[in-house]
């Protein structure tokens, strides 16, 4: 019997890391296979990544750097594709690299250096992509599944959903595989923006305004997730690498902390300025550690005006505390507009750690943003992308 030419293999919804990278793992080992994406372009989240040089891994990765309601589900996809296995990849296309913080691989040129990794892989692997073509239903066919797309019907043996999240809308983000995964009888657990910078309630919004653009590094912790990072002050909000960490761990309506002079004695410091210059204000200390305009603003935001000699103890110990945890109730965040990732998805618990398909429905997989699995800042998702593209693509 002839084939029919819409008759694949493997139908991959998603021409985003996650899908590009299962193409081509399925078309090495001879599926026939198509992606098909309603953008018009493929891989735009690479291309936009990194500031434009995509942080394509962390040498640091572990399962740790990973937020899910499931933590262990991630651990054997992450294991069995590691950073070393994409940094292999990517030299063998002789894309020229750099760490730009420990561990933080970074494109030298371009993120689209990536982007055409993927896109030459797919290419050799023999895997069909269709732009511009949007999904307008999924049923259960006899052998698989049959895809109804603004191009046509299309059949396959098995689909993967790799559709990513909703963050930036304005770049192709949409729900189809939540649908998708609630259609087949799957838990979709609560989405929300992570990687997101805070907005700010009016009053903190206007005495921070005069700071827009200054960053600081900061020790910023929320549920007990601390990070080391930049904080950057923005004419919305606070944003920054170590605003944007805590972010994903924060609820609404709760606090936020940050130690502005990590790694000082403050109350010790300030005692001992006391002592020996009687005369030197909090503001000089602050401008001994932190940006000038900064420390001169967060000084008059506390109204810590008048030389040292004129401070008890308990306005020391104050001020110190202070320092060392700066209490900060965001209004909230900036959603999924400026979002790098969404938290939540498709619950891990229906799906196979070692296929990422559905544990009652072996030919139907799920991969990359759109389950259950968030990366910390700093080329994890990417990571998670290649790890459970390669997963799926090497069994659908
Ligand atoms: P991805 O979003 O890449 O791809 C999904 C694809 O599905 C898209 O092509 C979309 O058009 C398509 N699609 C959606 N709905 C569809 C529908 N209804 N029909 C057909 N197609 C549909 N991570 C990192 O590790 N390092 C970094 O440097 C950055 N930087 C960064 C910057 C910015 C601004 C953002 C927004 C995000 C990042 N990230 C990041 C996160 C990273 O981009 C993200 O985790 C991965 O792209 C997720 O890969 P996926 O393939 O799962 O989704």
């Amino acid at each position: 019997m002839a084939v029919s030419a819409s008759a694949y293999d493997v139908i991959i919804i998603g021409a985003g890391a996650a899908g590009l990278m299962c193409a081509a793992t399925a078309g090495y080992r001879g599926r026939r296979v198509l992606v098909v994406d309603h953008a018009n372009k493929p891989g735009k989240k690479i291309l936009m990544s990194g500031g434009g040089r995509c942080n394509f891994t962390n040498l640091n990765s572990t399962p740790a750097n990973f937020l899910s309601n499931n933590p262990h589900y991630c651990i054997s996809a992450l294991k069995r594709y590691t950073p070393q296995d994409f940094l292999e990849l990517v030299d063998r296309h002789g894309v020229e690299y750099e760490e730009k913080a420990p561990g933080q691989l970074f494109c030298r040129d371009s993120a689209r250096d990536i982007l055409n990794v993927l896109l030459t892989e797919c290419e050799w692997a023999g895997a069909e992509i269709r732009l511009k073509t949007a999904v307008q239903a999924v049923r259960e066919a006899d052998r698989g599944y049959q895809v109804t797309t603004s191009d046509g019907a299309l059949t396959c043996e098995s689909l993967v959903i790799a559709t990513g999240g909703l963050s930036i809308p304005t770049m192709g983000a949409t729900g189809l595989g939540y649908e998708l995964a609630k259609q087949f009888g799957l838990t979709v657990l609560p989405t929300r923006a992570g990687l997101v910078p805070f907005t700010l309630q009016p009053e903190l919004k206007q005495q921070l305004a005069p700071l827009s653009g200054i960053s600081c590094p900061v020790d910023a912790h929320c549920h007990n997730q601390h990070f080391r990072e930049p904080l950057l002050v923005t004419h919305r909000g606070l944003s920054g690498p170590a605003m944007l960490q805590v972010s994903s761990y924060w609820q609404p309506g709760e606090t936020i902390h940050i130690n502005l002079l990590p790694g000082q004695r403050v109350h010790d410091d300030l005692l001992t300025l006391r002592n020996e210059k009687p005369q030197a204000t909090v503001a000089q200390y602050l401008g001994l550690h932190l940006p000038k305009r900064f420390a001169q603003a967060f000084n008059d935001l506390n109204g810590w005006h008048g030389p040292l000699q004129a401070c008890r103890n308990q306005d020391i110990e104050h001020i110190a505390r202070t320092l060392d945890n700066w209490s900060v109730k965001p209004a909230g965040t900036e959603g999924y507009r400026t979002a790098e990732v969404t938290l939540g998805g498709v619950d891990t618990r229906q799906l196979s750690s070692r296929t990422m398909a559905c544990l009652n429905r072996p030919d139907l997989y799920f991969i990359g943003e759109v389950v259950d699995v968030t990366g910390h800042l700093g080329g994890h998702n990417f990571q998670w992308a290649w790890a459970s593209g390669v997963a799926a693509g090497n069994e659908a």
